[in-house]
């Protein structure tokens, strides 16, 4: 049996969990949602839904993982031998890879307009840029392929070297950059539009729709239902509160999607530019403000910025390669370098496939939507809530009630007072909220 391999520190816990959540989600999915869904009004849902929803499945997810010590698929195994439960293990053998071929499509994008700006390419007029970059063939397939090998390598290099050492110095350096781009947006002429478009509700706007958005978003930017939260807190220290690190991660999730949304909205309104924009509003609107200004600032805020998107999603990317990889160690006896060349090798074509639904494969429609759409919506809307929902039924009907109190209490020793709040969000709060969002989106 191989030694697992844990993290070093409680910090290299929290920074790895922090750095799982925070991405593509935080900085390109939520300022578009919030702009496509009503500014404030959809904010507040989101704060409300991250508290009451997917902390207590973050919670279970942690109390499987280090309950156990192994990936998703072998926890279950062991805690509830010979059941159907196993096959919640099989879901998150798919899940994770479906989503790291269409995520690294988008990291690759952040690759590609890192380049553009280290070599000028966003100064100068950007009109038609982005749709004519999405829609080739080549230049979008080569970013993603870098983006992936750059995840593999990371994985490669294991839990402590790779995985810990990369989310160590990326956080960091992530808030810095991020919080320099919010200070710098603020001085624009006209920004203050953007700010009162986040903070000031229009509590008109929210409908079930909104609420189902925003649960959804919450879901997919703490990276919960597929496993990867659990995987992380496998490897967590003994001493570890779980709790605690559950909510320094929401925290820190939440604090940077709004450090994100004041980053980019304030630049939008002073640009005069509509914030719903959609998807395209990070990739395509602004290149265009970064070539409104002068083009040394333009240069360097281009720089930055898409290099902050790249640090984020990488550090998002290699916790959905370690599911996989980890699964094929523990389970298949598959050694890291092969695993991980097999796990790659797979969500290599699948991106491929999301890729050119950009371009060439654009008229191919499953459910009259583009294959890089549906892949998105099956895992964010059906896939990770499903996920969500089994194990926090799993952790609060499956489980004995004495089992979960020991592992969150840290036998007795922690957390007492607040279990019987978190066991009843697990038990029923959070199973209601993810159903009702599930037949939100039926019914719309
Ligand atoms: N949470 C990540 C983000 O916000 C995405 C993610 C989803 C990561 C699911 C792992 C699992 O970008």
């Amino acid at each position: 049996m191989n030694k697992r391999e844990n993290f070093g520190s409680r910090l290299a816990l929290v920074l790895a969990m922090a750095g799982s959540a925070i991405g593509l989600g935080n900085i390109w999915r939520f300022p578009y949602l919030v702009g496509q869904n009503g500014g404030a009004a959809f904010v507040i849902i989101y704060i409300v839904s991250c508290f009451v929803l997917v902390l207590p499945i973050f919670m279970a997810e942690s109390i499987i993982g280090r309950r156990t010590r192994l990936s998703t698929f072998g926890a279950i195994k062991k805690l509830a031998p010979g059941s159907p439960w196993k096959w919640i293990g099989l879901l998150t053998v798919i899940t994770p890879l479906l989503i790291l071929g269409y995520y690294s499509v988008v990291g690759g994008w952040s690759v590609d307009y890192l380049w553009k700006a280290c070599t000028l390419r966003l100064t100068h007029n950007t009109a038609g840029l982005f749709p004519g970059f999405i829609s080739s063939v080549w230049e979008p397939l080569i970013a993603f392929t870098i983006f992936l090998v750059a995840t593999a390598v990371i994985i490669l290099l294991g839990v402590k070297n790779g995985i810990e050492k990369f989310t160590k110095i990326c956080m960091p350096a992530l808030f810095v950059l991020i919080v320099g781009i919010v200070i710098y947006g603020l001085t624009l002429p006209g920004s203050m539009e953007g700010v009162i478009y986040l903070v000031k509700p229009d509590f008109s706007k929210i409908d079930a729709g909104v609420v189902a958005a925003a649960m959804g978003q919450a879901f997919f930017s703490m990276s919960l239902g597929m496993g990867a939260i659990l995987t992380y807190a496998s490897y967590a220290p003994e001493n570890e509160n779980i709790l605690s690190s559950g909510v320094g991660t929401t925290l820190a999730d939440l604090g940077f999607a709004l450090l994100a949304g004041f980053a980019i909205m304030p630049a939008v309104f002073s640009a005069g530019i509509q914030p719903g924009e959609g998807p395209g509003l990070v990739f395509d609107t602004l290149p265009y403000i970064f070539s409104q200004m002068p083009s040394w600032i333009g240069a360097i805020l281009g720089i930055v910025f898409f290099l902050t998107i790249l640090m984020a999603a990488l550090t998002s990317s290699i916790s959905m390669l370690e599911v996989g990889v980890a699964y094929l160690q523990e389970e298949k006896g598959i050694g890291r370098v092969k695993g991980t060349i097999i796990i790659t090798l797979i969500a290599w074509v699948l991106g491929i496939f999301c890729s050119l639904s950009f371009g060439p494969l654009a008229g191919v429609k499953i459910f009259g939507l583009s294959i890089f759409d549906c892949i998105d919506k099956l895992c964010s809307d059906w896939l990770l809530p499903l996920g969500g929902l089994l194990f926090t039924l799993f952790v609060g009907w499956y489980m004995s009630k004495a089992d979960v109190r020991d592992e969150f209490t840290n036998h007795g020793t922690a957390n007492v007072g607040v279990f019987s709040v978190i066991y009843f969000l697990m038990r029923y709060i959070a199973p209601v909220g993810i159903v009702v969002v599930f037949i939100t989106n039926l019914v719309l």
